[in-house]
């Protein structure tokens, strides 16, 4: 394969670009792209990437290739979740604070990613074409995203690794929360924790509105009725003692305040 570049881009001399009056495209025209020529196609595998979703002929509907997108992306994004929440529970058993926040910050970016995919399907497909695209999905249900049950399986091995944190250095939740000025790396620690259990059961209110407004409240998923299965989800929480503390302190706060109207 000779020079792919466009010379008027790339200063390089090419004596077989005839058209020099390039709109912002990288390649010689006639370039096949796509086809694995580059390192970066080779890299990336974009010939095997590209080629796993329906080519418009196999497509219930137009808008399929959106449900695909949304889903394989929605899969990528939490690989890499997966593969940091390990190094999470690594870093944590090891003591190494830092570490483990670093994880968890790109996880919940990874998170915040994932419900705006939920939020982008949702206003853009169409009840009609859902209903076609349905019918080729064969028994498939998002309770079989192996990301998903796989992040399930993980989350609670974030709680024992923070559990056990807490034995090493002998404290309980009620200091890190009370005493915060001085336990502010478990503090932070905490709250992170509670910030990838609030985007967790973010992401899942987001998807039951999108089912929602896609295919209705009442209706029958092959898991059931739809939204009955999807509330049940929404109310699971991974570090109940997190939340617990916030009640506890409230209510014990809650006697000083005694509900008094403000004074004028
Ligand atoms: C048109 C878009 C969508 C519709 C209509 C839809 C519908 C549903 C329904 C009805 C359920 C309940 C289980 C069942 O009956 O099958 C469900 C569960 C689920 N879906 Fe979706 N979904 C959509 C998009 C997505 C996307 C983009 C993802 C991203 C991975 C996803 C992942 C899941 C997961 C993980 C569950 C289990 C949820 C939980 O345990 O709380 N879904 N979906």
């Amino acid at each position: 394969m000779g020079e792919p570049f466009d010379s008027e881009l790339t200063g390089k001399s090419s004596t077989s670009n005839p058209h020099p009056d390039v709109t912002g495209r990288y390649y010689i025209p006639g370039f096949p792209i796509g086809e694995g020529k580059t390192d970066y196609e080779k890299y990336l595998r974009t010939p095997e990437l590209l080629s796993l979703q329906k080519t418009p002929a196999e497509s219930a509907s137009p808008e399929e290739l959106l449900f695909q997108v949304t889903h394989q992306t929605s899969e990528l994004w939490m690989k890499l979740m997966l593969q940091e929440l390990k190094h999470l529970v690594q870093a944590m058993n090891e003591d190494k604070l830092w570490v483990a926040l670093r994880s968890l910050r790109l996880v919940h970016d990874c998170q915040r990613i994932l419900i705006q995919q939920v939020d982008l399907i949702g206003s853009h497909i169409s009840i009609v074409e859902y209903g076609k695209i349905r019918l080729v999905l064969g028994q498939g249900s998002g309770m079989e995203s192996p990301g998903f049950n796989w992040l399930l399986e993980m989350a609670p091995k974030l709680g024992e690794a923070f559990d056990q944190l807490l034995v090493r250095r002998q404290i309980s939740i009620r200091q890190i929360y009370t005493d915060y000025h001085n336990h502010l790396e478990l503090h932070t620690l905490a709250e992170a924790l509670m910030d990838f259990d609030d985007l967790f059961h973010k992401w899942r209110a987001h998807h039951m509105a999108l089912v929602a407004r896609t295919i209705g409240t009442e209706s029958h998923s092959l898991k059931g009725l739809a939204t009955q299965v999807l509330q049940k989800g929404v109310k699971t929480r991974f570090f109940p003692e997190l939340l617990e503390i916030r009640s506890t302190l409230t209510n014990e706060s809650g006697v000083a305040y005694g509900g008094q109207p403000l004074s004028s």
